[in-house]
């Protein structure tokens, strides 16, 4: 793993749009997965814009959404889905056949992870995933204590997800359970980055890149990552020096 840090926030998110950019002038057939949430946002919207002013063909990608809120309805502002499509998918026009997300409302979750799982290994695996990190470390919804050894599952959410995913939603929501891709897919992409920015990220991600690895803090597993990179903003990183 290697650790990068940018003066801000914008400054990270330009980066990480290059990262996006690159990928896919140099593998128009890329299999590209982004988490939503507050990081990756201007990240999105910087990666469009480059894609449309310098008219980078992405209808050739396939896209994998990280996870999604169980039971939480694809138009609902706060779900993953939402995220995606308003800030990735539709502005990048991508078809429907190539856009692969997980649906919450799925009365057959296990098919959904299953279905994932093989599409992921029929693509030959995911070429970049970036992610965010939850205030308890968390990756996508691999919440402490869950197995390094996990594909797509659905998790019982903790605590501190549930209080903090409050943030995504208009209204208090009940939030229990995510789906999404395991901490096994994050270690066989080809590349994989972590993003964070804002002081109030800064301890964790000192965890994440200092501690010893272990899935109390699921984030450590990015320092075995043999192309792993952590992208923080001068904020995130101001324990790390
Ligand atoms: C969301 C996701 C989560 C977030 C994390 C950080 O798809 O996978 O793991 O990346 O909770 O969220 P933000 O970026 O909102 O601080």
């Amino acid at each position: 793993m290697q650790l990068k840090i940018f003066k801000d926030y914008a400054a990270l998110s330009a980066a990480a749009a290059s990262e996006i950019i690159d990928l896919v002038k140099n593998k128009p057939n890329a299999v590209l997965c982004l988490a939503s949430g507050e990081t990756p946002k201007l990240t999105c919207i910087l990666a469009v814009e480059r894609a449309i002013n310098e008219k980078i063909d992405f209808s050739n990608i396939t896209f994998i959404g990280l996870d999604e809120w169980v039971g939480i309805p694809p138009d609902n502002d706060g779900s993953c889905h939402h995220f995606f499509d308003t800030l990735f998918i539709r502005p990048l026009n991508l078809p429907d056949s190539q856009v692969h997300l997980f649906d919450g409302l799925s009365g057959n979750l296990q098919q959904e992870v299953k279905a994932m799982d093989e599409l992921i290994a029929k693509k030959g695996g995911i070429d970049l995933v970036i992610v965010g990190i939850g205030m308890n470390g968390h990756i996508g919804f691999n919440e402490p204590g869950v197995s390094f050894d996990l594909y797509s599952h659905v998790i019982d959410l903790d605590e501190i997800t549930v209080t903090g995913g409050q943030k995504y939603f208009k209204q208090a929501t009940v939030l229990k359970q995510g789906i999404t891709l395991g901490l096994k897919h994050l270690m066989e992409s080809k590349k994989a980055i972590l993003m964070a920015n804002s002081s109030k990220k800064a301890e964790v991600i000192r965890k994440a890149v200092k501690d010893k690895v272990s899935n109390e803090l699921p984030a450590t597993i990015m320092q075995q990552h043999k192309n792993g990179f952590v992208m923080v903003d001068e904020d995130a990183g101001s324990l790390l020096k």
